[in-house]
């Protein structure tokens, strides 16, 4: 290889954002600013420039899109995609969760992105344009006679006081389906918890129960469990220099990407109850894993021998891996365990 096609290969993406030693701060201030947010309420406006939103579209957008991946890629997995031609994306800061929807939901006719920072929907709208030529796309909330087929919200719930609360769950009302993505914390898990509660008049649960039973980290003895899981980076957190300088710059571990999140659908045919979803990640121990399972009787600690799971074994320690298995279980120990999609 000529050495002028090694430069050329080597090259970065003219169009990538390159953050100086200022971006660095501001995107540390931010991450401050999301951390002490979470659960007390910004009642004040954090977006300060359009350069703000591109550095957050990098980074945080991005890793909350490989969320938004994971929490799709189970929904497909479990044949549970709601099907859309009008989404609303709530709260859609840079516009990532309406961009992953799309990409990965057909026929998606006209977004409604809102936000209670204007600027921010006219960035999220010139990403979704970019991205979805066609797509209509309308910059506030449906009236009150459009129809929702789907209701998108993603790592917005801590930002919301009592009445913002209000309004997405009026929202969440009219909507056919509702998929909600949060940060993987006690607080937020929790809180999507209660909505999840508040909500099962109306909607049946597509994930990650397998059960429209009360939560099971809401019965006694739950008080310090929460239920989340964790997303599979791009192999480009790992291998790219940008990703190596964010992790350092903020002090970030991108190896785990913790969320919670919440797929509802309006109440329709009965969804089948069946199996157990596994939750956090497996622990390992010296022949045996320790899973905690949720099922229809609550979430309980169970017990995989690896002579009874030979090659399941080898797959507990990757994160990000979907556990949604059909189960018998003796005692504590789980007998059979059979994840979905395997033989
Ligand atoms: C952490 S950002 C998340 C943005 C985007 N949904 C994502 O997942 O990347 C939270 C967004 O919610 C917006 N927000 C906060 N409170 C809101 C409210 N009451 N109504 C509408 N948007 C709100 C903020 O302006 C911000 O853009």
């Amino acid at each position: 290889m000529s050495s002028s096609m090694h430069d050329f290969e080597d090259e970065e993406d003219p169009a990538a954002v390159v953050p100086t030693g200022e971006d660095w701060d501001r995107l540390a201030e931010l991450r401050e600013l999301f951390l002490s947010s979470e659960g007390g309420f910004q009642t004040v406006g954090y977006w300060n420039s359009r350069r703000d939103f591109e550095l957050y579209d990098a980074t945080f957008a991005e890793r909350i899109g490989w969320k938004w991946d994971a929490v799709l890629a189970e929904l497909a997995q479990r044949g549970r995609l709601p099907a859309a031609t009008n989404v609303v994306d709530f709260g859609c800061g840079t516009g990532i969760a309406s961009r992953r929807f799309v990409a990965a939901i057909p026929g998606v006719k006209h977004v409604y992105l809102s936000d209670r920072s204007k600027q921010a929907t006219w960035f999220a709208r010139d990403a979704l344009k970019l991205q979805a030529p066609k797509l209509e796309l309308t910059l506030h909330l449906p009236r009150q006679e459009d129809p929702i087929d789907v209701l998108l919200a993603s790592h917005v719930l801590g930002e919301l006081d009592a009445e913002g609360r209000a309004e997405l769950t009026a929202l969440a009302r009219r909507a056919q389906f509702v998929l909600l993505v949060e940060p993987g914390s006690h607080l937020l898990s929790r809180t999507l918890g209660g909505l999840r509660e508040e909500l099962l008049d109306a909607f049946d649960v597509l994930a990650p129960c397998t059960h429209a039973a009360t939560c099971g980290m809401f019965a006694a003895g739950h008080d310090d469990d929460w239920c989340h899981f964790f997303a599979r980076p791009a192999p480009e957190a790992f291998t790219s220099a940008f990703w190596r300088h964010f992790s350092t710059r903020l002090g970030i571990d991108l190896r785990s990407l913790p969320y919670s999140f919440l797929a509802l659908r309006r109440k329709g045919e009965p969804l089948e109850t069946r199996g157990v979803r596994v939750l956090g990640r497996p622990r390992l121990l010296k022949g045996r894993a320790l899973l905690d399972c949720c099922d229809t009787t609550g979430v309980h600690a169970r017990t995989l021998f690896e002579r009874d799971a030979k090659k399941l074994f080898k797959r507990l320690d990757r994160s990000g891996e979907l556990l949604v298995a059909d189960a018998r279980v003796e005692g504590e120990r789980l007998v059979e365990f059979r994840p979905l999609g395997d033989a």
